[in-house]
């Protein structure tokens, strides 16, 4: 292992991009010890050079084009937090494989359509492409699934992975304030996407899903199989008649290994008030892994927001820089199998379904 610094070029300095800053330098001592090495910020690249974003840059080389942060020297590691699943942060991660560097990204989308074939890329490259930070913001179920239970058949995964969503389920229930107040409170506090139309429309759980299943079933990434309805439909009447019934409606992204192929389904579910997920509230998510030998194991944390997220990211620059290089989906990139997909039309459950009547007397 190279005693050298690490240096890293990030792109983004929003939320996660400025908290990946702040945590590097507020821990310096911590995260050098347990890397072995220094890591050292060397360049970032952000919209607007002069917003005070609360950090401090002094020293850090600027680049007006996140692309030159693929081929600078002073450069090993890039940590793309721009988002989009195509356009600059694509051709970004693209680039700075090629030119041999490793990249860290909390971009689900991009993972969720590209991750096979920048996995490959990647693997054949011999370097990291590394992604904690897209599933579930500061719970390491990436290492989870790729580690500590790497031992095991996965038979079904499943659980709350959009923070914005349960905050909005949470609040409104524990609350009772209107849908579009809450929504405002998440995307103040940070949680929500740029459009926060793929939180409330399942888009974003779905993408984080669909990571989850390639990293549990060893399949090619198929965000276009996973079925997904969102929380937009749900009214506080829905909430209240649940409660009635003994039930709290989360949204959940469930993947499951059938006889037939791979199950992949983000809906509104009501789930039994005295199960463990229930009481999963705010920004929190959890998810929940049934595994051969080790039975069902449930992973809890914050799903968003500065902190955790960029926990996430630096967890992941600190794999490079102990050199611990994994394979991306737990298993050869090259050996992924593209999976036989199970429409939701053959799923067999239980449904809520609510009447308006009209009386006449
Ligand atoms: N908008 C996402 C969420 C951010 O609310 O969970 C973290 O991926």
């Amino acid at each position: 292992m190279s005693n050298s610094p690490l240096k890293i070029g990030v792109a983004g300095l929003g939320t996660v991009g400025a908290g990946v800053v702040k945590l590097l330098s507020q821990q310096a001592n911590l995260v050098s010890l347990r890397s072995g090495r220094d890591i050292v910020i060397t360049a970032v690249s952000a919209r607007e050079p002069n917003k005070d974003r609360g950090i401090d840059l002094t020293g850090i080389n600027w680049c007006h084009n996140p692309l030159e942060l693929a081929t600078k020297k002073n450069v090993d590691v890039v940590v793309e937090l721009i988002g989009g699943e195509d356009g600059i942060a694509k051709e970004l991660v693209e680039t700075a494989i090629a030119d041999g560097k490793h990249v860290v990204t909390a971009n689900k989308a991009l993972i969720a359509h590209h991750g096979t074939q920048l996995a490959r890329s990647a693997e054949a490259a011999n370097v990291a492409i590394a992604f904690e930070a897209a599933v579930a913001g500061g719970v390491p179920i990436v290492k989870a699934l790729r580690e500590g239970l790497v031992g095991n058949k996965v038979s079904r995964i499943f659980g709350i992975l959009n923070g914005t969503c349960n905050y909005i389920l949470s609040e409104m229930r524990q609350t009772g304030k209107e849908f579009d107040v809450v929504l405002k409170e998440a995307q103040d506090l940070g949680y929500a996407e740029a459009n926060p139309t793929f939180d409330i429309d399942g888009v974003d759980t779905a993408h984080k899903l669909s990571i989850l299943t390639s990293l549990a079933f060893g399949s090619e990434v198929n965000f276009k199989a996973v079925h997904i309805e969102g929380i937009s439909q749900i009214s506080p009447l829905d909430i209240e008649f649940a409660d009635d019934l003994g039930y709290r409606i989360k949204l959940l992204g469930i993947s499951r290994q059938t006889g037939t192929g791979i199950e992949q389904r983000v809906h509104p579910c009501m789930v039994p008030i005295d199960s463990p997920i229930a009481h999963i509230e705010g920004v929190f998510n959890a998810v929940v892994a049934e595994g051969d030998f080790v039975g069902t194991s449930m992973y809890e944390g914050r799903g968003a927001g500065e902190g955790p997220t960029a926990s996430a990211v630096v967890a992941d620059i600190i794999d490079i820089a102990r050199d611990r290089i994994l394979n991306t989906f737990t298993i050869p990139a090259k050996e992924l199998q593209k999976s036989k997909i199970v429409p939701i039309s053959d799923h067999i459950g239980s449904y809520y379904v609510r009447f308006m009547m009209l009386l006449y007397l």
